[in-house]
């Protein structure tokens, strides 16, 4: 029925989030389908074990039993397909869910709970609920929910995360982050700066799996950051129902007041500003930001201080921070040194350099000559501040469920 209904459905997306709707159709619409079907076969995939225990005479196995109620937090990026990631695994499971969309990004969500009455879901199952963060508070803090999934900023998921170590409910997180993106000497450059500019500026830079930080070898600097401002200067930046759109606005006044003020943070404490850096002029004529258009020119930045915000903080815009280094190792440590690990990525020819970064660099998704790589199959969260837990595949599926172990003396 989302297939049936994927027009209307990115439609309401771009109309909400302001994304190209051509990107709505062909990725938050298809990923979604895809996750609903993956997580619609585990359902006769769902049992336990028989266990060979010590004692004479005892059956012991486990059931999988569904965790209980879901209280289920979405942000305004991706809307309506992480509505799929949160409530195809938890119906999979056999639970009930009250999922809050962002207050930002309602519709998709509304849309996808009435497609799941017509679909025969009984009444009550699939709960959609409106509302900001007060709302999100009180679902979190309702005694009759048994499990919080949260998808969101890391500053909420700590609050969420709290909250939960209290009350015991089981929590799953996924945050913020500021991925690493290295282009190693021996890499393909052209396929490296295609890939590092998508990594950054697909959906706007909106993208909790962003490729914000790109460290690029000292001696491939110059060329990189030059074909990648190039690129970035000829996006065109429009409306999301304008088919000629290349990049849509940021979702929200707020949101582009977040990105232009991390923008003076950078001009300010000396990231050299190579293109961009302010509310872009749409179709050569005046802003619509009267309209309503909250545009962002796509923006890269160069830096070699480490320490700096926009290179340590996720700006979640269109904003790239590029980075020399000089070897692998030191390259590895740096890419490291950050409180965030959800995503990170290397592009190189070499199979060693490759799995020798793949196992050095502490993220929860590592890319090898792409980035973004997503299926409902393959687990995908995050180390450290990135998040708790995993989504997708068995992993994803486990989270919403209890393993029980019955004992039985049969003599
Ligand atoms: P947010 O974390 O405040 O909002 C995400 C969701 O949480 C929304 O549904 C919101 O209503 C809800 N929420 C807010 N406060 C809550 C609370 N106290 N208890 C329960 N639910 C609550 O994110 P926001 O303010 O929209 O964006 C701020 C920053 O967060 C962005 O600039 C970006 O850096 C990051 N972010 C990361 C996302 C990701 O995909 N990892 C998605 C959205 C934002
Ligand atoms: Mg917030």
């Amino acid at each position: 029925m989302v297939e049936a209904n994927g027009d209307e459905l990115a439609e309401l997306e771009s109309l909400d989030n302001g994304k190209p709707l051509k990107l709505a159709k062909v990725v938050d619409v298809p990923e979604t389908v895809a996750h609903f079907r993956h997580f619609a076969g585990w359902p006769e995939r769902v049992y336990g074990d028989v266990l060979p225990v010590h004692q004479d005479g005892m059956l012991c196995y486990t059931r999988k039993e569904p965790v209980g109620v879901c209280g289920q937090i979405i942000p305004w990026n991706f809307s309506l397909l992480m509505a799929s990631w949160k409530l195809a695994p938890a119906l999979a499971a056999g639970c009930t869910t009250v999922l809050k969309p962002a207050e930002q990004t309602p519709l998709s969500a509304l849309r996808l709970g009435e497609l799941a009455l017509e679909a025969g879901i009984p009444p009550g199952v699939v709960n959609v609920v409106t509302g900001d963060g007060e709302t999100g508070a009180a679902l979190v803090d309702h005694e009759g929910v048994d499990k919080l999934a949260f998808t969101g900023s890391t500053e909420v998921g700590r609050e969420i995360g709290s909250k939960a170590g209290r009350s015991l409910k089981r929590l799953t997180l996924e945050l913020g982050g500021k991925s690493p993106n290295i282009i190693l000497p021996d890499a393909d450059l052209d396929a490296a700066v295609k890939g590092s500019f998508q990594a950054i500026y697909f959906n706007t830079g909106q993208a909790c799996n962003a490729g914000s930080r790109l460290f690029v070898q000292r001696d491939q600097f110059d060329d990189v950051v030059s074909a990648l401002a190039d690129r970035a200067g000829k996006t065109r930046v429009g409306p999301g129902l304008d088919p000629a759109t290349q990049l849509g606005p940021v979702v929200s006044a707020e949101q582009r007041q977040r990105v232009l003020s991390y923008i003076d943070a950078g001009r300010d404490q000396g990231a050299e500003l190579v293109v961009g850096g302010g509310s872009a002029v749409v179709g050569g004529g005046p802003s619509l930001e009267s309209d309503g258009g909250y545009f962002v020119e796509p923006t890269v930045f160069t830096a070699t201080d480490d320490s700096l915000k926009v290179a340590r903080e996720e700006i979640f815009g269109p904003v790239l921070v590029a980075i020399p280094y000089e070897s692998l190792e030191e390259v590895a440590a740096r890419a490291n040194d950050t409180d965030y690990g959800l995503a990170a990525g290397v592009w190189t020819r070499s199979l060693t350099n490759a799995h020798r970064l793949a196992s050095l660099l502490k993220a929860g998704s590592v890319y090898v000559n792409c980035w973004g790589e997503v299926d409902p199959g393959a687990p995908f969260g995050g180390y450290k501040a990135s998040g708790v837990g995993r989504e997708h595949g068995r992993e994803g599926l486990e989270a919403y469920l209890e393993t029980k172990t019955v004992w039985a003396k049969l003599g």
